[in-house]
């Protein structure tokens, strides 16, 4: 595929010593992007699979490590009983004709969220997805399915509440541990986080996660969202200062 000059004049200027290592990301628009265009809102859905594909494919040749992207949220049951049987056939549908495009880039998908709510067909589409991909050793893709924060958050306080019960946590919780009991244990949290289509909100994302995390975040729909709107993400990114609370040498 042909380079515009602005992809071209980033991919010159990003330190590739300091890609962030997780990206999460809210893909949001794809509604707006179909209505303002006369098309269904399912067909903005299709297109913002075909974003997913291509920013799969763009972030694990950037060098980013995992990529989180928030698929369903525990409160997108409540749309249309049609939209939410469109938006859960996409896993399916996405695994069946990328699996070997994902196996060729080396990619080990996961799954954030409640898996017990979701339909059969989904739960068996990602648990294949993932056993599939098990043994690769590049990017890991999380995907965040039936994900709320809030739920996820309340899920770790009651296994902890068991396991402090049963006498497997000696010596009181702190941060380290409470992280081992969320979705995300084995991972570390999201250095930058993207929002697409102009809200400015983390809508229950990762609240504990995104503690640290910088945001980034863009008017373009997310079925709008290229090459070029991740390689600005990551270009921003480089040029914050990421404090973690404390002042740098050069404040002193
Ligand atoms: C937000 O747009 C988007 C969603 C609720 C669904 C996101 C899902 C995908 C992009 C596809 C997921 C792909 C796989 C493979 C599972 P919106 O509908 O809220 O847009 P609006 O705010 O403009 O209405």
């Amino acid at each position: 595929m042909i380079k515009t000059a602005r992809e071209q004049e980033l991919l010159g200027a990003i330190d590739p010593g300091k890609i962030p290592f997780h990206v999460a990301i809210i893909m949001d628009g794809n509604g707006r992007w179909a209505v303002e265009k006369g098309l269904s809102r399912h067909e903005g859905h299709r297109q913002g699979v075909e974003t997913v594909r291509e920013t799969v494919k763009n972030s694990s040749e950037l060098g980013i490590k995992v990529l989180t992207l928030f698929a369903f949220s525990t409160e997108n049951w409540k749309r249309p009983a049609t939209e939410v049987s469109y938006l859960m056939s996409l896993p399916e549908k996405y695994f069946k004709s990328e699996l070997p495009e994902l196996m060729r880039n080396n990619v080990q998908v996961r799954l954030i969220g409640d898996r017990e709510k979701l339909p059969r067909k989904v739960q068996k589409a990602v648990e294949e997805g993932s056993e599939k991909t098990k043994n690769n050793s590049g990017m890991i893709l999380n995907f965040a399915l039936n994900y709320g924060s809030r739920a996820e958050i309340l899920m770790a306080v009651n296994r902890l509440i068991n396991d402090t019960r049963d006498g497997k946590i000696k010596g009181g919780i702190n941060e380290k541990t409470f992280s081992q009991y969320l979705y995300t244990s084995a991972l570390p949290d999201p250095d930058l986080l993207i929002r697409t289509s102009g809200e400015m909100r983390i809508s229950n994302f990762l609240l504990w996660q995104l503690a640290y995390s910088e945001l980034w975040f863009t008017d373009v729909y997310w079925p709008d969202f290229s090459k070029v709107h991740l390689l600005e993400a990551v270009f921003d990114y480089q040029r914050r200062k990421r404090r973690f609370g404390k002042i740098q040498d050069s404040e002193r």
